[in-house]
């Protein structure tokens, strides 16, 4: 796509439709979700900001057997729970900031409409095959069972207990037909073979057009490469039909067959938006996804999901006489730690956690200054997190307004000066515009924070140099702390100008601050005897405390809540309470264990080096609330000992532990802390405070034994 779009003034309005991937209506809205809504949200935004005509629309995806099973679980309707989760999710998007122009279910008239005349259309021009297959049926359940429904023996290594499709154990792929001893997930029964007529959409008949799709540059070029591999590997005619019981549409005219869920789930894109055309009828539904539509249409998308975007979906399309798409972006994983997001680890973390301990534009900026246009993962690293967003937002640019606002209120009645007291600097900030613009269209917003955060540099050394709070002190001075300081504000506006994107609420506050809109032709123009409001503080730092609140919290959404039983209780508030100990110290009462943290296997188990150690020196740490500093010693004569930083000072008096034996992890990576570098990690039993031992597994035992 063009990015050289220089302003909305130069360049003809434009009609674009955005969606995000639809949801599933079975879990909560989590930050991995929220990566892909922020980034959609700040283009869809941006190109508004630009004067264009644009509609943002998602969903819920409703249908298919997980959903189905989950609210059988639950013992309620699937139209009951998929409401309940489609009011959990709005909420949740709505505290994020997502300005969605409607936000529907694929369970809805508009799409079953929409579904089943597609599939005509697709039926009527010969695209639809049908034809019998042999699948693993649920004699008890009386249903036809999805590969992740199946678990049995791996038919290659032969480990028990492996997926229907695959086994973690040796990581062979195959067919669930040839598990053996498969069994149902659903009931435990053996499953049975049993014929079905499946439908079929004819795939291989599209490949010329989806090759000429994406050799017409709307693609990233990863997900052009990927396409090709798959064309390499040749298409294959796509199963659209599930068996009763299913909860979806009914295909016309095939009474017990339904629609699989990824048939109309892409479908939900247009049923969203025509339900947002039926509620404002001057936006044209046809204009937008007719054949040779001139509005722009572009879908936002996780990685994982890239095979049902840019074949089925484009093919399905043209088929049914629609336009394609103008293109299909679609971004990577987001990593928590430099890991997948774990729940043991606290870092699978649901959005609502996180808004219940942190703002929602901390996490807008510090996604918006990692993402590339690329299919990168992107990490977030908590603690980098809270650096990165005290260090640029409250350190660079809230602080331009933080340092001159106050002489300004305070000495010149509130009003701005009519004199530019660096025509230069201001024409850089100025204009920077048309740069940061090409970035936001792009996609390229790590970029375009950089380039904003330069700019914030400048002002601030501008300042700095100026010392407008030495000047005040000079009577004959004060017109020149008036310039300065109305500069700064100035150029604060400007930078939050091109931030408003990313950070709306910040960009309202500063609306209301500055007396002013921001609107991006703004950036052009400096607010010269201009009277502003009193500054009040805009933006909190991070607080590191309320990240770790964060974290211990979305260890807790373990806990199944709902039929917790008082022992849960107890062992919740016992792991809550152990929690509070350094985590240099392992957990080793049972109680105090998460109930349902990871599972881990022999293997993993068998790599962890735990030896009794001599605590041979142990001391307090200077400015640490909990921690003790021990030097353990693994073998007799002491030649070889570990350092370990271990919270446990709310329990012993250093001078107790010398002589003493302990159980540690002898082969655990060294970690730098922030006094020094801890070898290791000894074993603590109880829920914390004065209640905290450190094993004492036999005070005649020899350094160095390994623990049975
Ligand atoms: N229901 C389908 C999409 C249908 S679109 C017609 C689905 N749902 S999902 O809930 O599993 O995922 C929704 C979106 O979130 C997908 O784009 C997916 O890639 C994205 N993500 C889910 N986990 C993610 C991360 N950990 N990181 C980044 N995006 C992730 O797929
Ligand atoms: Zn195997």
């Amino acid at each position: 796509m063009s990015t050289a779009i220089s302003s909305p003034s130069s360049s003809p309005k434009r009609k674009i439709l955005v969606t995000c991937a639809l949801p599933y209506a079975n879990g909560s809205i989590h930050l991995g979700h929220l990566l892909e809504h922020i980034q959609t949200d700040i283009w869809v935004r941006f190109q508004r900001m630009r004067g264009h005509e644009t509609y943002f629309v998602c969903a819920d995806d409703a249908h298919g057997t997980p959903i189905m099973l989950k609210a059988q679980e639950l013992g309620i309707s699937p139209e009951e729970m998929i409401n309940a989760v489609r009011d959990e999710h709005i909420a949740d998007f709505a505290d994020f900031h997502i300005s969605f122009d409607n936000y529907h279910s694929t369970h809805c008239e508009e799409n079953e409409a929409l579904a089943s005349d597609i599939y005509n259309k697709l039926h009527a021009k010969g695209h639809i095959k049908t034809r019998t297959i042999s699948q693993l049926f649920d004699p008890e359940k009386e249903m036809f069972l999805p590969d992740r429904f199946i678990k049995g023996t791996c038919p290659k290594c032969k480990a028990e207990d492996q997926n229907g499709d695959s086994c973690d154990d040796c990581g062979a792929t195959y067919s669930p037909t040839e598990v053996l001893n498969p069994r149902s997930v659903v009931s435990g029964a053996t499953p049975i073979l049993k014929d079905s007529e499946h439908y079929f959409f004819d795939l291989p008949a599209f490949e010329g057009m989806l090759k000429d799709w994406i050799h017409s540059g709307a693609l990233q070029e990863e997900m052009a490469n990927k396409l090709s591999e798959w064309f390499e590997q040749g298409l294959k005619q796509w199963d659209i039909s599930r068996d009763a019981p299913y909860f979806g549409f009914e295909i016309p005219n095939a009474p017990g067959k339904f629609f699989y869920v990824w048939l109309d789930a892409p479908i939900g894109y247009m049923g969203s938006f025509k339900n947002l055309c039926n509620k404002n009828p001057q936006i044209d539904f046809d204009s937008f996804w007719k054949e040779n539509s001139d509005a722009e249409l572009y879908h936002f998308i996780g990685k994982d999901i890239i095979y049902f975007h840019s074949l089925f979906w484009p093919a399905v399309l043209e088929g049914a006489g629609y336009r394609k798409p103008t293109s299909v972006y679609a971004h990577g994983f987001v990593t928590v730690n430099g890991a997948k997001m774990s729940k043991s680890k606290g870092t699978f973390i649901k959005g609502r956690t996180y808004l219940d301990h942190l703002n929602p534009e901390y996490l807008r900026y510090y996604y918006a200054a990692k993402l590339t246009n690329r299919i990168d993962d992107l990490d977030l690293n908590l603690e980098d997190f809270a650096q990165r967003v005290n260090s640029d937002l409250v350190g660079k640019v809230v602080n331009i307004a933080s340092r001159c606002a106050s002489f300004i209120t305070k000495r010149f009645d509130g009003m701005l000066s009519t004199n530019i007291d660096d025509q230069a600097l201001a024409d850089e900030v100025m204009n920077a515009g048309d740069s940061i613009a090409a970035h936001y269209e792009s996609r390229d917003f790590g970029r375009g924070m950089r380039e904003i955060m330069a700019l914030a540099d400048k002002v601030n050394e501008y300042i700095a140099i100026k010392e407008p709070w030495q000047l005040v002190k000079d009577e004959s001075k004060q017109q020149e702390v008036q310039d300065i300081c109305s500069l700064g504000i100035n150029m604060f506006r400007t930078l939050m100008i091109y931030l408003k994107p990313v950070l709306p609420v910040l960009a309202d506050s500063t609306a209301t601050f500055l007396n002013d809109e921001l609107v991006w032709e703004g950036h052009k123009t400096l607010l010269t005897g201009h009277k502003i409001n009193k500054f009040k503080a805009l933006l909190q730092r991070v607080d590191m405390d309320k990240v770790n609140a964060m974290t211990d919290a979305s260890k807790e959404n373990l806990a199944p809540s709902s039929t917790a039983t008082s022992a849960d209780k107890k062992t919740k508030k016992a792991s809550k309470k152990a929690k509070t100990v350094d985590n240099s110290v392992a957990l080793a009462n049972p109680l105090a264990a998460d109930p349902l943290s990871e599972e881990i296997q022999f293997d993993d188990f068998a790599k962890i080096d735990l030896r009794i150690a001599k605590i041979i020196n142990a001391e307090h740490v200077e400015k640490a609330d909990k921690l003790l500093k021990l030097t353990l010693s693994l073998n007799d004569d002491d030649s070889e000992t570990r350092q370990v930083f271990a919270g446990i000072k709310s329990a012993y008096q250093p001078e107790d532990l010398i002589g003493k034996h302990t159980v540690m992890v002898a082969n655990l990576a060294a970690r730098k802390m922030r006094f020094g570098m801890s070898e290791g990690m000894v074993l603590a039993a109880g829920p914390g405070g004065e209640d905290l031992w450190i094993l004492n597994p036999d005070d005649g035992a020899k350094a160095g034994m390994r623990v049975k």
